[in-house]
Protein backbone atom coordinates (compact mmCIF):
# COMPACT_ATOMS: atom_id res chain seq x y z
CA UNK A 1 0.00 0.00 0.00
CA UNK A 2 1.07 3.71 -0.70
CA UNK A 3 1.68 5.82 2.86
CA UNK A 4 1.23 9.27 0.78
CA UNK A 5 -2.50 9.58 1.30
CA UNK A 6 -2.79 6.69 3.96
CA UNK A 7 -4.71 7.14 7.16
CA UNK A 8 -2.72 5.56 9.68
CA UNK A 9 -3.54 4.63 13.39
CA UNK A 10 -0.03 3.98 15.76
CA UNK A 11 -0.38 2.16 18.79
CA UNK A 12 1.67 3.46 21.65
CA UNK A 13 2.95 6.55 19.73
CA UNK A 14 3.63 8.37 22.55
CA UNK A 15 7.77 7.37 22.93
CA UNK A 16 9.80 4.90 21.25
CA UNK A 17 9.62 3.79 17.85
CA UNK A 18 6.05 4.13 17.75
CA UNK A 19 6.87 7.96 18.11
CA UNK A 20 9.10 7.58 15.48
CA UNK A 21 6.35 5.77 13.17
CA UNK A 22 4.18 8.37 13.44
CA UNK A 23 7.42 10.93 12.19
CA UNK A 24 7.77 8.63 9.42
CA UNK A 25 4.31 8.25 8.57
CA UNK A 26 4.05 11.90 8.37
CA UNK A 27 7.53 12.27 6.68
CA UNK A 28 6.46 9.71 3.80
CA UNK A 29 2.64 11.87 3.41
CA UNK A 30 0.53 10.31 5.94
CA UNK A 31 -3.23 12.04 5.35
CA UNK A 32 -3.61 11.79 9.02
CA UNK A 33 -2.05 9.86 11.86
CA UNK A 34 -4.11 8.73 14.75
CA UNK A 35 -1.20 8.69 17.33
CA UNK A 36 -2.61 6.82 20.20
CA UNK A 37 -1.59 6.17 23.59
CA UNK A 38 -2.35 5.81 26.98
CA UNK A 39 -1.82 8.90 28.16
CA UNK A 40 -2.65 11.03 24.68
CA UNK A 41 -1.23 14.09 26.51
CA UNK A 42 2.11 12.49 25.83
CA UNK A 43 1.67 13.06 22.04
CA UNK A 44 3.07 16.31 20.70
CA UNK A 45 1.17 17.32 17.89
CA UNK A 46 2.62 19.96 16.02
CA UNK A 47 1.22 18.83 12.69
CA UNK A 48 -2.41 19.10 11.85
CA UNK A 49 -2.15 15.98 10.52
CA UNK A 50 -1.73 14.06 13.78
CA UNK A 51 -5.04 13.53 15.52
CA UNK A 52 -3.78 12.51 19.44
CA UNK A 53 -6.23 9.08 20.69
CA UNK A 54 -6.50 7.97 24.19
CA UNK A 55 -5.82 4.28 23.72
CA UNK A 56 -4.56 1.69 26.51
CA UNK A 57 -4.57 -1.71 24.27
CA UNK A 58 -5.65 -3.93 27.48
CA UNK A 59 -8.43 -2.02 28.02
CA UNK A 60 -12.03 -2.88 25.69
CA UNK A 61 -13.94 0.54 26.94
CA UNK A 62 -10.74 2.43 25.28
CA UNK A 63 -10.60 -0.07 22.52
CA UNK A 64 -14.24 0.57 21.16
CA UNK A 65 -14.43 4.30 21.76
CA UNK A 66 -10.79 4.54 19.53
CA UNK A 67 -12.35 2.71 17.03
CA UNK A 68 -15.70 4.35 16.84
CA UNK A 69 -13.46 7.67 17.05
CA UNK A 70 -11.25 6.63 14.23
CA UNK A 71 -13.46 5.00 11.95
CA UNK A 72 -11.66 5.72 8.19
CA UNK A 73 -8.27 4.23 9.22
CA UNK A 74 -6.78 2.41 6.31
CA UNK A 75 -3.56 1.40 7.84
CA UNK A 76 -3.38 -0.15 11.22
CA UNK A 77 -0.08 -0.55 13.12
CA UNK A 78 0.50 -2.19 16.33
CA UNK A 79 3.51 -1.10 18.04
CA UNK A 80 2.47 -0.88 21.51
CA UNK A 81 4.39 -3.58 23.67
CA UNK A 82 5.81 -4.11 27.02
CA UNK A 83 8.86 -6.23 28.08
CA UNK A 84 8.43 -6.97 31.73
CA UNK A 85 9.57 -10.66 31.79
CA UNK A 86 12.56 -12.27 32.09
CA UNK A 87 13.66 -16.38 31.87
CA UNK A 88 11.10 -18.43 31.78
CA UNK A 89 12.79 -20.44 34.87
CA UNK A 90 12.97 -17.72 36.75
CA UNK A 91 10.63 -14.95 35.76
CA UNK A 92 7.02 -14.69 37.64
CA UNK A 93 3.59 -16.46 36.49
CA UNK A 94 2.27 -12.62 36.46
CA UNK A 95 5.25 -11.21 34.66
CA UNK A 96 4.28 -12.98 31.83
CA UNK A 97 0.91 -12.47 32.03
CA UNK A 98 1.81 -8.94 31.69
CA UNK A 99 3.45 -9.64 28.72
CA UNK A 100 0.89 -11.60 26.90
CA UNK A 101 -2.17 -9.22 27.86
CA UNK A 102 -0.16 -6.52 26.20
CA UNK A 103 1.73 -8.59 23.47
CA UNK A 104 -0.63 -10.53 22.54
CA UNK A 105 -4.25 -9.77 23.95
CA UNK A 106 -4.34 -6.36 23.36
CA UNK A 107 -2.80 -6.56 19.61
CA UNK A 108 -6.11 -8.78 19.15
CA UNK A 109 -8.47 -7.04 20.71
CA UNK A 110 -7.41 -4.04 18.65
CA UNK A 111 -7.39 -6.03 15.27
CA UNK A 112 -10.82 -7.34 15.72
CA UNK A 113 -12.35 -4.10 16.81
CA UNK A 114 -10.84 -2.11 13.77
CA UNK A 115 -12.05 -4.67 11.50
CA UNK A 116 -15.28 -2.93 10.11
CA UNK A 117 -12.88 0.09 9.28
CA UNK A 118 -10.40 -1.16 7.55
CA UNK A 119 -13.16 -3.40 5.58
CA UNK A 120 -14.11 -0.31 4.59
CA UNK A 121 -10.89 1.21 3.13
CA UNK A 122 -11.20 2.21 -0.28
CA UNK A 123 -8.50 0.23 -2.08
CA UNK A 124 -7.85 -2.40 0.82
CA UNK A 125 -6.05 -1.62 4.09
CA UNK A 126 -3.05 -3.00 6.06
CA UNK A 127 -1.71 -4.20 9.68
CA UNK A 128 1.33 -3.97 10.80
CA UNK A 129 1.75 -5.67 13.94
CA UNK A 130 5.17 -5.05 15.51
CA UNK A 131 6.88 -8.39 16.72
CA UNK A 132 10.49 -9.17 17.51
CA UNK A 133 13.41 -10.97 15.97
CA UNK A 134 12.72 -13.19 19.02
CA UNK A 135 9.07 -14.07 17.46
CA UNK A 136 11.00 -16.50 15.52
CA UNK A 137 13.36 -18.35 18.75
CA UNK A 138 14.06 -17.18 21.69
CA UNK A 139 16.08 -14.97 23.64
CA UNK A 140 16.43 -17.09 26.59
CA UNK A 141 17.53 -14.21 29.12
CA UNK A 142 13.59 -12.31 27.63
CA UNK A 143 12.15 -16.20 27.48
CA UNK A 144 8.67 -15.03 28.43
CA UNK A 145 8.96 -11.49 26.42
CA UNK A 146 10.13 -13.74 23.37
CA UNK A 147 6.88 -16.33 24.10
CA UNK A 148 4.42 -13.75 23.85
CA UNK A 149 5.77 -12.31 20.69
CA UNK A 150 6.20 -15.92 19.17
CA UNK A 151 2.26 -15.84 19.99
CA UNK A 152 1.68 -12.33 18.57
CA UNK A 153 3.24 -14.15 15.48
CA UNK A 154 1.37 -17.05 15.09
CA UNK A 155 -1.55 -15.13 15.43
CA UNK A 156 -0.55 -12.81 12.17
CA UNK A 157 -0.25 -15.46 10.59
CA UNK A 158 -3.38 -16.92 11.65
CA UNK A 159 -5.21 -13.29 10.58
CA UNK A 160 -3.36 -13.85 7.26
CA UNK A 161 -5.72 -16.23 5.01
CA UNK A 162 -8.72 -15.02 6.51
CA UNK A 163 -8.41 -10.81 6.27
CA UNK A 164 -6.82 -11.55 2.79
CA UNK A 165 -10.76 -11.88 0.61
CA UNK A 166 -11.97 -9.20 3.04
CA UNK A 167 -9.09 -7.01 1.22
CA UNK A 168 -6.40 -6.48 4.36
CA UNK A 169 -3.12 -7.75 4.28
CA UNK A 170 -1.36 -8.79 7.90
CA UNK A 171 2.39 -7.81 8.09
CA UNK A 172 5.26 -8.71 10.64
CA UNK A 173 7.54 -6.45 11.27
CA UNK A 174 10.70 -8.03 12.94
CA UNK A 175 13.50 -5.98 14.20
CA UNK A 176 16.00 -5.91 16.17
CA UNK A 177 17.45 -4.30 19.35
CA UNK A 178 16.34 -0.66 18.77
CA UNK A 179 17.29 2.35 21.19
CA UNK A 180 14.45 3.26 23.02
CA UNK A 181 13.39 2.76 26.60
CA UNK A 182 12.67 -0.71 26.51
CA UNK A 183 16.40 -2.24 26.15
CA UNK A 184 18.47 0.58 27.70
CA UNK A 185 20.27 -1.87 29.79
CA UNK A 186 20.92 -3.84 27.18
CA UNK A 187 24.19 -4.23 25.72
CA UNK A 188 24.02 -4.90 22.51
CA UNK A 189 24.06 -2.42 18.95
CA UNK A 190 20.84 -0.97 18.63
CA UNK A 191 19.48 0.70 15.54
CA UNK A 192 17.89 4.20 15.82
CA UNK A 193 14.10 4.61 15.78
CA UNK A 194 13.83 6.81 12.92
CA UNK A 195 15.40 4.49 10.87
CA UNK A 196 13.76 1.37 11.90
CA UNK A 197 10.30 3.16 11.28
CA UNK A 198 11.22 4.45 7.64
CA UNK A 199 12.53 1.31 6.99
CA UNK A 200 9.45 -1.06 8.35
CA UNK A 201 7.22 1.63 6.26
CA UNK A 202 9.52 0.90 2.72
CA UNK A 203 8.54 -2.79 3.85
CA UNK A 204 4.87 -1.86 4.05
CA UNK A 205 4.76 0.23 0.96
CA UNK A 206 6.26 -3.34 -1.08
CA UNK A 207 3.86 -5.79 0.94
CA UNK A 208 6.23 -7.73 2.51
CA UNK A 209 4.64 -10.37 4.98
CA UNK A 210 7.79 -10.28 7.18
CA UNK A 211 10.18 -6.87 7.25
CA UNK A 212 13.47 -7.03 8.75
CA UNK A 213 13.83 -3.10 8.95
CA UNK A 214 17.06 -2.21 10.53
CA UNK A 215 20.62 -4.15 9.55
CA UNK A 216 20.71 -7.17 12.57
CA UNK A 217 16.50 -7.70 11.17
CA UNK A 218 18.01 -8.10 7.43
CA UNK A 219 21.12 -10.30 8.64
CA UNK A 220 18.82 -12.45 11.06
CA UNK A 221 16.17 -13.28 8.74
CA UNK A 222 18.26 -14.27 5.93
CA UNK A 223 19.91 -16.78 8.61
CA UNK A 224 16.10 -17.35 8.97
CA UNK A 225 15.49 -18.43 5.77
CA UNK A 226 18.59 -20.54 5.60
CA UNK A 227 18.48 -22.47 8.73
CA UNK A 228 16.27 -21.73 12.03
CA UNK A 229 18.02 -24.26 13.56
CA UNK A 230 21.52 -22.05 13.22
CA UNK A 231 19.34 -18.85 14.06
CA UNK A 232 17.90 -20.60 17.32
CA UNK A 233 21.44 -21.85 18.48
CA UNK A 234 22.74 -17.87 17.49
CA UNK A 235 20.01 -16.95 20.15
CA UNK A 236 20.89 -18.73 22.93
CA UNK A 237 23.84 -17.75 23.14
CA UNK A 238 22.38 -14.47 24.36
N1 LIG B 1 13.34 -1.68 21.51
C1 LIG B 1 13.65 -2.84 20.94
O1 LIG B 1 14.80 -3.29 20.97
C2 LIG B 1 12.59 -3.64 20.21
C3 LIG B 1 13.00 -4.70 19.39
C4 LIG B 1 12.06 -5.44 18.70
C5 LIG B 1 10.72 -5.12 18.83
N2 LIG B 1 10.34 -4.09 19.63
C6 LIG B 1 8.91 -3.80 19.73
O2 LIG B 1 8.69 -2.48 19.27
C7 LIG B 1 7.51 -1.97 19.88
C8 LIG B 1 7.79 -0.59 20.44
O3 LIG B 1 8.70 -0.75 21.53
P1 LIG B 1 9.74 0.38 21.94
O4 LIG B 1 11.08 -0.17 21.75
O5 LIG B 1 9.38 1.66 21.34
O6 LIG B 1 9.45 0.37 23.52
P2 LIG B 1 9.17 1.53 24.54
O7 LIG B 1 10.05 2.69 24.31
O8 LIG B 1 9.19 0.87 25.88
O9 LIG B 1 7.67 1.99 24.17
C9 LIG B 1 6.60 1.12 24.37
C10 LIG B 1 5.33 1.84 23.97
O10 LIG B 1 4.24 0.94 24.15
C11 LIG B 1 3.26 1.61 24.94
N3 LIG B 1 2.44 0.70 25.70
C12 LIG B 1 2.81 -0.23 26.61
N4 LIG B 1 1.73 -0.83 27.12
C13 LIG B 1 0.65 -0.27 26.51
C14 LIG B 1 -0.74 -0.46 26.60
N5 LIG B 1 -1.29 -1.36 27.44
N6 LIG B 1 -1.55 0.31 25.83
C15 LIG B 1 -1.03 1.21 24.98
N7 LIG B 1 0.27 1.46 24.86
C16 LIG B 1 1.10 0.71 25.62
C17 LIG B 1 4.07 2.52 25.85
O11 LIG B 1 3.22 3.50 26.42
P3 LIG B 1 3.53 4.15 27.89
O12 LIG B 1 4.50 5.28 27.66
O13 LIG B 1 2.18 4.60 28.36
O14 LIG B 1 4.13 3.07 28.73
C18 LIG B 1 5.05 3.07 24.84
O15 LIG B 1 4.46 4.07 24.07
C19 LIG B 1 7.08 -3.00 20.92
O16 LIG B 1 6.05 -3.82 20.41
C20 LIG B 1 8.34 -3.81 21.12
O17 LIG B 1 8.07 -5.12 21.60
C21 LIG B 1 11.24 -3.34 20.31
Amino acid sequence: MKIQGSIALVTGANRGLGRALVAALLEAGAAKVYAAARDARKIAAQDPRVVPLTLDTTSPEQIAAAAARAGDVTLLVNNAGVSTSAHVLTTSPAAMDADFRVNVHGTLAVIKAFLPALERAPGGATIVNVLSLSSLASVPMFGGYSASKAAAYSITQALRPALKPRRIDVLAALPGPIDTDMVKDVQLPKASPADVARALLAGVEKGDEEIYPDPMAAEMGALWNRSPKDYERAFASF
